[in-house]
């Protein structure tokens, strides 16, 4: 589908999108999507190869980019590269927290540390990112965009960890929607399903548990990236302008199935590497 048709050039061309983790996965669909609709794209990401290539295509889609090599659990990395975004693009109008860490763990195997380092990478860089990005935002009456998970508030299994990350990503969204809504600053959340050929979906699932999951999704297919790109562009538009403090789910259904199938495939796979 061709966004653009969607939506008038002249409102995105003067804005400047910044999407963390925008180097792969849905994060990058989500930045192709405000590509094509005119925005000018930053990314950041901590594999400086994998931001290049990222890069490549997105500038291949007219879009004036820029990419900073920055770890959302650093505020300090953060903030620098609003600084260096502001200067190369002009200031941020748009942020989406998008970097997050996965992997499959049961509650009782896993260390503290790799609990808190998904908590860091998923709720402190989200919070991270925001308030380096604020007094941009501020300036621009922009947008935050959290991707959140269908585990902030459904258990699943061997997700602990990013079940309360994600459960926190919410909560961050919706207080900072309600403080900031007084600097014309909106805040929502946009909850993907299984999105295809994604990191994510390769962690959590192996193809026999890919095929349980498909039953449980009402539309019977996984998510392409493109589409929660189009939920982004959709909530940074003027059609979204009374929107805030919102949680939009874009799974294909998948939530009203609850998690039992999801938790039968990984009980019956045992542990994954990841
Ligand atoms: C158990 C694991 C593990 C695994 C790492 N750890 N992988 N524990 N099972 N498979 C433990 C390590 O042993 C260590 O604990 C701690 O976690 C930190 O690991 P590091 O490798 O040192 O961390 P780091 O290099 O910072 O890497 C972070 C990471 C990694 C999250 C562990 O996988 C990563 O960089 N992921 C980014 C890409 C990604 O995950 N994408 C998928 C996102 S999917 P000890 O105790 O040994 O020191 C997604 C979809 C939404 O988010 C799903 C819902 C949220």
């Amino acid at each position: 589908m061709n966004i653009s048709q969607y939506f008038p050039k002249e409102e995105f061309v003067q804005r400047c999108v910044f999407i963390t983790g925008g180097n792969s996965g849905i994060n990058l669909g989500i930045a192709k999507c405000y590509a094509a609709v005119g925005a000018k794209v930053a990314i950041c990401g901590r594999d400086e190869d994998k931001l290049d290539r990222a890069k490549s295509e997105l500038e291949a889609l007219g879009a004036k980019t820029h990419a900073v090599v920055a770890d959302v659990r650093d505020f300090d990395a953060m903030q620098d590269a609003c600084d260096e975004i502001q200067i190369a693009l002009g200031k941020i109008s748009d942020l989406v927290c998008g970097a997050a860490g996965n992997f499959l763990c049961p509650a009782n195997e896993m260390s503290a540390n790799a609990f808190r380092t998904v908590v860091d990478i998923d709720l402190m860089g989200s919070f991270n990112a925001s308030r380096a990005a604020f007094e941009q935002l501020k300036e621009t009456k922009g947008n935050v965009l959290m991707v959140s998970a269908g585990q902030a508030y459904m258990p699943y299994s061997h997700q602990v960890h990013a079940g309360a990350a994600k459960a926190g990503v919410e909560m961050l969204a919706k207080n900072l929607a309600l403080e900031w809504g007084k600097f014309g600053i909106r805040v929502n959340s946009v909850v993907p399903g299984p999105i295809e050929g994604t990191e994510g979906v390769k962690r959590l699932t192996n193809e026999k548990q890919k095929q349980m999951l498909l039953q449980s999704i009402p539309l019977k297919r996984l998510g392409q990236a493109e589409e929660i790109g189009q939920v982004a562009v959709f909530l940074s538009s003027k059609m979204a302008a009374y929107i805030t403090g919102a949680q939009v789910i874009c799974d294909g259904g998948m939530n009203l199935a609850g998690s039992a199938l999801f938790n039968m495939g990984v009980n019956q796979a045992g542990k994954s590497s990841g």
